[in-house]
């Protein structure tokens, strides 16, 4: 069963803007995993991704419990993402897409996993 939807859409700028005035940010925001993964790939727009998968989940759930480091948005071999909290699997569901300048990203609670 569905228990709550949450989506957003960010530009990829304005992460580029908050990373370059406020380097606090991506600790506050990402895990050591995803921060590896980003240096990895290079791309600020994973960055903006993880943030709008992060802002679709915390509306999914409708309040805001969890630091946004503590939620990790994971890929899984086949590079399909998925959610983790507090370094346990969860049963939120999210969806990411990217355009050149936007990213945007869609997140459903279950109450299965
Ligand atoms: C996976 C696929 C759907 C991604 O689509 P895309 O338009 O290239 O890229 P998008 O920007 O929309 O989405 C990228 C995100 O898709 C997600 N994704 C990747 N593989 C996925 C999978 N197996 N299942 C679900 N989501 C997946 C990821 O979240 C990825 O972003 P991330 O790597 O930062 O986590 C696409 O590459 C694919 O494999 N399509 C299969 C069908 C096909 O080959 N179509 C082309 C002919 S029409």
């Amino acid at each position: 069963m569905i228990q709550g939807i949450g989506c957003d859409i960010l530009s990829i700028d304005r992460v580029r803007n908050i990373i370059e005035t406020t380097p606090a940010f991506l600790k506050r925001c990402f895990s050591e995993r995803e921060i590896s993964e980003y240096h990895k790939r290079g791309d600020i727009a994973y960055l903006a991704s993880r943030f709008a998968a992060k802002e679709a989940i915390v509306k999914a759930l409708s309040k805001y419990e969890h630091d946004l480091n503590s939620i990790e948005i994971l890929n899984d071999n086949d590079g399909k993402p998925y959610v983790v909290i507090n370094r346990v699997k969860s049963n939120i569901f999210v969806s990411i897409s990217y355009e050149t300048e936007y990213v945007i990203a869609y997140a459903v609670l279950s109450s299965i996993l």
